[in-house]
């Protein structure tokens, strides 16, 4: 059975993982920079790629250490190659060469989307392709048809800002520090979904694709108003993300032909409101719902050394002057959704 070392490093998370090809899990590192963005209240670029080359090779060495194998006992090196903040995929791609190099083995440059897209099937066995896929994180908001490992076809992306980033940017207006996602979730706890009128961007539209601009202004205005408690706007907030996430992806099952089920990753994937309103949306539908758990949304190594496995068992891998990519789109085909910004 491959055993794939996998690296990870495009965007605040140093990791390192071991994985096989029976999706065992053998060990899982990560250093988060969280504590050092914080006073900036986002990810610094430079920051980020300097606190990737310190960390890097020591979360390997720890990584190897806790599953109890050599680098000589790995069949492949995973690293991701994009798309993300440059500086920080050179560290771990450029780690990932010169360990391949060093121990002879192949390198597999794995699309971080990617990673996100296959770790369901890492988390679960009994996911099988075609499926829908909603991937939601700080720089994505798409809707995917996933046909195989490789084979990617987006039937929609956000004309703006990604999920994850409207959750960030609505922490920082109403002071609830980062990272954005886990303290909105945590404050709408405490609020009202019905407390603040706020718009559902793209709500009916034919197209499944999303918007989440109008939002962010929309709860710009409502903290500047002073009517609203600051945790009955998150709470609104997250709702009315909530149903522009159910009606697009119910629009998507709509489309998507022969999926044989409902899927969601990425970072956003972790909020409990979004995964239980997409498992309804699911059991309305007669589709099967997947999710990973909590530690395997966000960004890690585990599904960087999954995807790893996935593309070693399809037989593809890469050359060692293969090049790191900020932008790296998963389905290279897709048209330009109107209005889309350049984000990666
Ligand atoms: O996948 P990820 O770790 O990194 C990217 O590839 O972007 O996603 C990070 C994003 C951030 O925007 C973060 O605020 C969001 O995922 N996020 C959440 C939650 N946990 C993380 N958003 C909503 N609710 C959460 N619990
Ligand atoms: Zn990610």
């Amino acid at each position: 059975m491959a055993l794939i070392l996998g690296l990870e490093s495009s965007c605040d998370e140093t990791a390192a993982a071991l994985v096989t090809g029976a999706r065992a899990v053998l060990a899982h590192r990560l250093a988060t920079q969280e504590a050092q963005h914080r006073p900036f209240g986002g990810v610094v670029p430079e920051i980020a790629a300097r606190a990737h080359v310190e960390v890097m090779t020591p979360l390997v060495e720890q990584a190897l250490a806790e599953a109890g194998v050599r680098l000589s006992d790995v069949d492949a090196i995973a690293a991701t190659a994009g798309p993300g903040l440059i500086g920080g995929v050179m560290v771990g791609l450029v780690t990932g060469k010169a360990l391949a190099h060093a121990a002879g083995k192949p390198l597999i440059a794995v699309n971080h989307l990617e990673g996100h897209a296959l770790s369901p099937r890492l988390a679960n066995p009994n996911l099988h392709f075609p499926y829908l896929l909603l991937l939601v994180s700080g720089g994505h908001c798409q809707l995917l048809f996933v046909e195989g490992v490789g084979r990617y076809r987006r039937l929609a992306t956000t004309i703006d800002d990604a999920a994850g980033e409207a959750f960030d940017k609505t922490a920082k207006l109403l002071g609830l520090g980062f990272p954005g996602g886990p303290a909105v979730e945590q404050a709408a706890k405490q609020g009202d979904p019905k407390a603040v009128p706020l718009p559902r961007p793209l709500l009916g539209a034919r197209e499944p694709h999303f918007s989440f601009a109008g939002l962010k202004s929309a709860v710009l205005r409502a903290r500047d108003a002073g009517l609203y408690r600051p945790e009955d706007i998150a709470a609104s907030f997250q709702q009315a993300v909530v149903d522009c996430l159910i009606d697009r992806t119910a629009r998507a099952i709509d489309i998507a032909d022969g999926a044989t089920a409902l899927v969601v990753a990425g970072g956003v994937a972790a909020n409990g409101t979004i995964r239980a309103a997409l498992e309804a949306l699911a059991a309305r539908q007669g589709l099967p719902f997947f999710a990973p758990p909590l530690w395997l949304c966000t960004d890690n190594a585990a599904m960087i050394g999954w995807a790893g496995a996935e593309r070693f068992a399809a037989g593809l891998t890469d050359p060692l002057d293969i090049a790191a990519r900020p932008r790296w789109p998963l389905d290279p085909d897709a048209e330009k959704a109107r209005g889309a910004g350049v984000k990666a």
